[in-house]
């Protein structure tokens, strides 16, 4: 058996990640090193040569992505995706073609149960529509050209939709032809930088269960793709796991029938470079303190630039003038918001440039900061502002649902719980909020699932998120809160 070092498995998870878009944790070394292992021995030679020579081959990349994809899929996959599907974006998207055929993309369609299961969702609409399929590996697209299938495929497929389009051959469900000619197949690799097609031409794009597994720089790239693909009004299903924080402002939010998805906005996608201003797409993990220092530093830079055109070389400074300098308060706000001097926190804050005043890490400590010191309207409006610029801000809709609430709007409340909760499942408030609201309308099924989660997050949450909304409870309050909670089994 051929020895594999350690420096040549990290040269090839670099190259998989350059050519396939996928992305494998440290914690996978040992797998991507036993695949390493059987593609150098199948094409004979070394590790050096078989990383120099062979892996950038077509050829190989087909073999690699056989190897290393996730295939997991069935029909009807996430139901209420399809429910929204076939009750809004079908009718909608419709109306906006004016009765014209409509176009489907499936990214990442694996064995193709989830493009046959979009054929089956427009025909059960009455309506006619072009639906292509792309994946990147080529075993699976075979199987979808097979489009032969186990009943464990069709474990949420509904019954009227099984026995009309299914014919059962001894174990194996054969898909009806006129599902199967409705979708056509590409072998297509989607980190490769090349236009999903024409600018508008799709209605609704789904792409579930495939960015999860790229890495940052590809998903930004792919998603950015979807959006000039699709047209304006279209639609983008993820996987429920998934969410375009951190990945595009191009899409409205939606969520209706016990599920998101998301509606391209009517402007042209604009490419958006990592760290730029008024819109910063930040990292992925990312604390509050680096969110803070990161702004801070985008502070200062703006402080200095708008700054400079007006004051003449030389000329005094007027009084009422920010000062470079004064863009650098953004630690001090958070270290009064510590001594719950919230009013001297927000004092702090409105000496900025207005320009200032509108970055999004500034606008969220403002509203936390407002929302502390019980300044509700404030705080729903500087909510509301940051939403204007970043809609999928889960730190916005965790502060709208304490303003609901102390509003007496405990629906409206739960609603942005949610939303927070789904934009950020690593978030611990939402869903320890979840849990109080539940509680108190009397649903202890839903506290105790919700307090649950609360505590497995609280345990890893970042210190200075807790800071900032924490309610002023430290994480030992907060998980005490949670213990009691789940203790109190019945009662809840
Ligand atoms: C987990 S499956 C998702 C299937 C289906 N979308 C669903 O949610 O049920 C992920 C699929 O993405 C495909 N995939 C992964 N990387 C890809 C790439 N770079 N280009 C195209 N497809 C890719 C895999 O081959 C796999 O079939």
């Amino acid at each position: 058996m051929i020895a594999i070092e350690h420096s040549s498995i990290e040269h090839f998870r670099d190259l998989i990640a350059t050519r396939l878009g996928l992305y494998f944790e440290d914690a996978k070394l040992g797998a991507l090193g036993e695949v390493l292992r059987r593609r150098v021995e199948a094409r004979g030679g070394s590790a050096a040569d078989y990383l120099e020579r062979h892996v950038a081959s077509r050829a190989e990349l087909r073999a690699i992505a056989v190897e290393l994809t996730v295939t997991e899929t069935y029909f009807f996959r996430n139901v209420e995706q399809f429910h929204a599907l076939e009750e809004i974006c079908i009718p909608e998207r419709v109306a906006a073609r004016r009765g014209g055929d409509l176009a489907l993309l499936s990214l990442g369609c694996a064995s193709g149960e989830e493009p046959y299961s979009l054929a089956m969702s427009v025909r059960m609409r009455g309506v006619n529509a072009r639906i292509e399929a792309f994946d990147v590996n080529p075993n699976m697209l075979e199987k979808a050209e097979a489009a032969s299938y186990s009943s464990w495929a069709l474990r949420e497929t509904p019954s009227d939709r099984a026995s009309r389009w299914f014919d059962a051959d001894g174990r194996t469900f054969r898909l009806a032809a006129d599902i199967k000619k409705a979708v056509a197949f590409e072998e297509r690799n989607l980190s490769e930088a090349r236009e999903l097609g024409r600018a508008g031409a799709y209605d609704i794009v789904f792409c579930r269960n495939v960015l999860m597994y790229f890495v940052p720089e590809v998903a930004r790239a792919v998603v950015a793709r979807i959006a000039r693909a699709l047209a304006p009004g279209g639609y983008l299903f993820l996987g429920h796991a998934e969410n375009l924080r951190a990945l595009s402002h191009d899409f409205h939010l939606c969520h209706t029938h016990g599920t998101f998805y998301y509606q391209r906005l009517d402007q042209a996608p604009v490419e958006i470079a990592p760290g730029s201003y008024p819109l910063p797409i930040e990292p992925l993990t990312t604390t509050w303190v680096e969110a803070v220092e990161r702004a801070t530093e985008r502070i200062r830079v703006l402080a200095e630039t708008s700054h400079r055109p007006k004051t003449a070389p030389g000329s005094p400074r007027a009084p009422d003038e920010p000062t470079p300098a004064r863009g650098v308060e953004l630690g001090l706000a958070l270290e009064l918001m510590k001594d719950e001097r919230f009013g001297d926190g927000i004092q702090t804050l409105d000496v900025l440039s207005n320009d200032a005043a509108r970055d999004p890490d500034v606008l969220l400590l403002r509203a936390a900061l407002m929302t502390q010191a019980g300044r509700i309207d404030a705080a729903e409006r500087t909510c509301t502002e940051l939403l204007a610029v970043d809609e999928l801000n889960a730190g916005a809709h965790y502060l709208l649902a304490l303003c609901c609430e102390s509003r007496g709007d405990r629906a409206g409340a739960a609603e942005h719980d949610r939303v927070a909760a789904y934009l950020d499942p690593a978030f611990a408030m939402p869903r320890l909020h979840l849990g109080l609201l539940a509680r108190r309308a009397g649903d202890g099924e839903t506290a105790r699932r919700e307090m649950a989660q609360a505590l497995l997050l609280l345990e890893r949450e970042d210190a200075s998120r807790l800071l900032l909304f924490g309610g002023g409870f430290g994480r030992e309050a907060l998980l005490a809160i949670c213990r009691a909670e789940l203790g109190s089994e019945g009662r809840a």
